[in-house]
């Protein structure tokens, strides 16, 4: 059986259109999960055929952390993708839900919000992508593979951040590829 994914982004969408497209996976985008509504991610799901629902921070965040825990547990997934998505996942979600992301830096360097301008600050000329599972902390949880992206003279955050993303597209699919065969179906 195809294993059921759930997609968490908050932006543009182009790594979840990657996996949309990725049609040799072995997998079922069940839904796309945004913490914002106007998210161009939502267009792209719709287009796609692919379940929507946002679940925006209004003001208390342990409700949000309930409401998303809810919201994504009535897909039954067998793997969580954030892919993209700017808010830290909850203890009890990470621990709940097997949850990679993919990252725009070679963790453990630059972890956080702002990795591409973090490393751009720093002056390295190798920066790159990295997907990891997803645990309690931000950004430390087991690497499973990483790509490294070069950092070009003249280089802002906008031009190094999408030389990172196209290599990205392709980590984040091939990454599914080899985690696919050893996640478990479970109903929950
Ligand atoms: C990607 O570079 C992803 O790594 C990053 O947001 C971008 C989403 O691009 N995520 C983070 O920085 C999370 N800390 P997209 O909206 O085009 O898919």
């Amino acid at each position: 059986m195809r294993k059921r994914v759930v997609i968490l982004a908050s932006g543009t969408g182009s790594l979840a259109q990657a996996i949309l497209d990725a049609s040799d996976l072995d997998i079922q985008v069940v839904a796309v999960v945004s913490d914002k509504a106007d998210a161009q991610v939502l267009e792209r799901a719709k287009q796609a055929n692919i379940n929507t629902s946002i679940v925006e921070l209004k003001g208390d965040r342990p409700e949000w952390d309930k409401e998303l825990f809810d919201q994504v547990k009535k897909y039954q997934p067998d793997l969580v993708v954030s892919a993209g998505f700017m808010k830290i996942l909850s203890a009890e979600f990470v621990s709940y839900f097997p949850t990679i992301n993919s990252h725009p830096a070679l963790l453990p360097e630059f972890p956080g919000a702002h990795a591409v301008r973090d490393a751009l600050a720093a002056g390295v000329t190798i920066t790159g992508t990295t997907v990891h599972w997803v645990d309690a902390g931000v950004d430390t949880g087991p690497i499973i593979t990483q790509m490294e992206v070069p950092v070009l003279p003249g280089d802002d955050e906008a031009t190094l951040h999408e030389r990172i993303k196209k290599v990205e597209r392709g980590l984040i699919v091939a990454t599914i590829a080899l985690i696919t065969p050893t996640l478990e179906s479970i109903s929950r």
